[in-house]
C-alpha cells in the first residue's frame, strides 16, 4: 500500500516535469484539439456500434467492432493527421494494451484520481490522453457482468473472437480506458 502511494507521487512528479516543457499556448491548443478529436472519434464509434446493435443485437455488434473499430480510428487518424488509439490495462483486443512507460504512468494516475485529460511531450511527439468511462448503460451490454448485463450469445462471441478478453465486469461510470492521440512535431 505504502509503496503504491510512493509510486503514484513519483508518477505525478514525472508527469508534471513532462508538461512543464510544453509552452502554454501550445498546451492549450493541443489540449483543445486532442479533446475535440477524442470526442469525434467517440461519437463515430458510438454511432456505428448503436447501428450494429439495432441491426443484429449485441452479439452481432461484437463482430462488427472486431472488424471495424480499428479501421474507424485509423481512418480518423488520417483525416486529423495524428495517431488515434484506445488503450487499456484490462483490454479486449490485445492490440489495445498499454505500450510505453508513459502509458503506464498515466494509467496509474488516472485510475486513482479524477483527472480527465493531459498533454505530454514524449520525444518529438505531443501525446494527449483522455479518460474513457463506461458512461452509458449500453457499454455494459458488452463490458458489464456476464449473464447479468451481457447475454449468453454475446459472451460466447466475445470468447470466440477474444480468447484473452479482460474487458468485462464493469459497472456504470467505471474507468475503462484512455484515448491516446499522438501528434508528430516537425
Ligand atoms: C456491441 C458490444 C460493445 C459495446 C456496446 C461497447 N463495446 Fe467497447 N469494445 C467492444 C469490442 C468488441 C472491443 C474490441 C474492439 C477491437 O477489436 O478493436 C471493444 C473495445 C473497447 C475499448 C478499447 C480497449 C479494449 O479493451 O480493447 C474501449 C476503451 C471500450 N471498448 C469502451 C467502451 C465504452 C466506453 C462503451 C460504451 C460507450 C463500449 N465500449 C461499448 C464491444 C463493445
Amino acid at each position: 500500500m505504502k509503496s503504491n502511494v510512493i509510486q503514484i507521487i513519483a508518477a505525478v512528479f514525472i508527469l508534471a516535469s513532462c508538461q512543464r516543457t510544453i509552452k502554454p499556448d501550445v498546451y492549450t491548443r493541443f489540449i483543445e484539439t486532442g479533446n475535440q478529436i477524442a470526442t469525434n472519434a467517440q461519437a463515430a464509434l458510438l454511432a456505428n456500434v448503436a447501428a450494429a446493435i439495432q441491426q443484429g443485437g449485441p452479439s452481432y455488434a461484437i463482430e462488427f467492432c472486431n472488424l471495424k473499430a480499428l479501421d474507424i480510428t485509423d481512418s480518423l487518424s488520417q483525416v486529423h493527421q495524428c495517431s488515434i488509439s484506445r488503450i487499456s490495462a484490462k483490454k479486449r483486443n490485445p492490440e489495445n494494451g498499454l505500450k510505453t512507460a508513459t502509458d503506464h504512468l498515466v494509467w496509474k494516475i488516472f485510475e486513482t484520481n479524477n483527472r480527465t485529460d493531459t498533454l505530454l511531450l514524449a520525444g518529438n511527439k505531443l501525446v494527449y490522453y483522455k479518460t474513457i468511462k463506461t458512461a452509458m448503460p449500453a457499454c455494459l451490454q458488452c463490458h458489464g457482468l456476464p449473464v447479468t448485463d451481457i447475454d449468453s450469445l454475446t459472451i460466447a462471441r466475445v470468447k470466440q473472437l477474444y480468447p484473452d478478453d479482460k474487458a468485462t465486469g464493469y459497472a456504470l461510470n467505471d474507468f475503462r480506458g484512455l484515448w491516446k492521440i499522438e501528434f508528430q512535431l516537425e
